[in-house]
């Protein structure tokens, strides 16, 4: 038998015989790699005449194309192999039912913001949204809170590590107090705006959280007094917490934003929590150098702002004692305000 007839037909088997992709790889080495048998073979040419070369040359080709086809021919039979298996390992079974899909719900703290939203725009306040990274001129400075204070330090804000346009020190805001600025800058008074969104500090623990909402409140106009804080302020909270049982008191503080300046706390009377007084929100009479960084004439222009913690509105609605909840996403909390 000539002896390339035999070398195709031993080509054949060994291919054949390769079950894995690899193994086959190792077999065309055998034949039609550098050192392979086919190689030797053409090498082996050098020794011919002209004529017997070029015949010979011819016929060690043709042998060396069969070869080749014949490993194509196997490589595709083992991908296609590989690939039936493959299929029927990860068959779907099409007729199974389906396994339901969750449906999406209103985070709690997302319902007390839209609740109070709607509270306050049915009163006749615009909604007002701003930045959450800041400038220190808005966030500070503008509120009259002096170059020196302890809220600008690095312990309680969070710098950004840029600047403005205008080169001031960029921040996350620490309260919402900076979009009375903003807004005020915009619009002509009468001024009646909240402006509810995310605030920053670095605090973190079982009432605290470095990311945490307020909504800011102002109102600002030619004789808006306390009283009329107390009295929107107020009634704010009874429609919130939907009840007339609760009581509000002004507390004496200091904001460097507002003069005077009080804490607003609230006790329920009635019900599993009355008894106790319970802070909810920092408030008081606008600082006439504010008024004046709206760009408004202190002397004609008055009014009043608070700052009030979402988180805290929430957890006594819901009677929530742990603030970490609202952020660690576990559904099992999370499903509860939502049947
Ligand atoms: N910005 C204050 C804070 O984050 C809260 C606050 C207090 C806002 C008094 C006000 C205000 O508008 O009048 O602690």
């Amino acid at each position: 038998m000539d002896p390339l007839d035999i070398l195709i037909s031993d080509a054949q088997r060994a291919f054949a015989a390769a079950a894995q992709p690899a193994a086959l790889e190792n077999e065309k080495a055998r034949f039609l790699g550098k050192g392979g048998s086919l190689a030797l073979l053409l090498k082996g040419l050098a020794q011919l005449e002209p004529e017997q070369r070029r015949s010979e040359g011819a016929r060690i080709n043709a042998a060396k194309a069969r070869v080749e086809e014949l490993l194509h021919a196997r490589r595709e039979q083992l991908a296609q192999s590989e690939l039936d298996l493959r299929l029927a390992a990860e068959a779907v079974d099409v007729s199974l039912p389906g396994r339901g899909r969750g449906v999406a719900g209103i985070h709690p703290i997302m319902r007390t913001w839209m609740r109070i939203e709607e509270i306050f725009s049915s009163i006749g306040f615009d909604v007002a949204n701003g930045p959450e990274i800041e400038n220190d001129w808005y966030n500070f400075t503008a509120l009259n809170n002096p170059e020196n204070h302890p809220a600008r330090s690095m312990q309680d804000t969070f710098y950004v590590d840029a600047r403005d346009s205008e080169g001031k020190p960029l921040l996350l805001r620490t309260h919402t107090s900076p979009m009375q600025v903003r807004y005020a800058r915009r619009t002509r008074p009468p001024l009646r705006v909240i402006a509810p969104g995310r605030t920053y500090r670095v605090d973190s623990d079982a009432t605290h959280s470095p990311m945490f909402h307020q909504v800011e409140g102002l109102w600002i106009d030619e004789y808006v007094s306390f009283a009329d804080l107390k009295g929107v302020y107020t009634d704010f909270l009874r429609r919130f917490f939907e009840s007339e049982e609760l009581q509000v008191r002004f507390r004496p503080s200091y904001f460097p934003f507002t003069e005077p300046s009080a804490e607003i706390d609230m006790m329920f009377t009635s019900g599993a929590r009355k008894g106790r007084w319970l802070e909810i929100s920092g408030a008081g009479q606008v600082h006439p150098s504010v008024v004046r960084s709206f760009g408004l004439d202190p002397e004609r222009y008055i009014g009043f702002a608070f700052g009030s913690g979402l988180e805290r509105l929430t957890m006594l609605r819901y009677g929530v004692s742990d603030l970490r909840l609202f952020f660690e996403g576990d559904l099992r909390f999370l499903e509860q305000f939502n049947r």
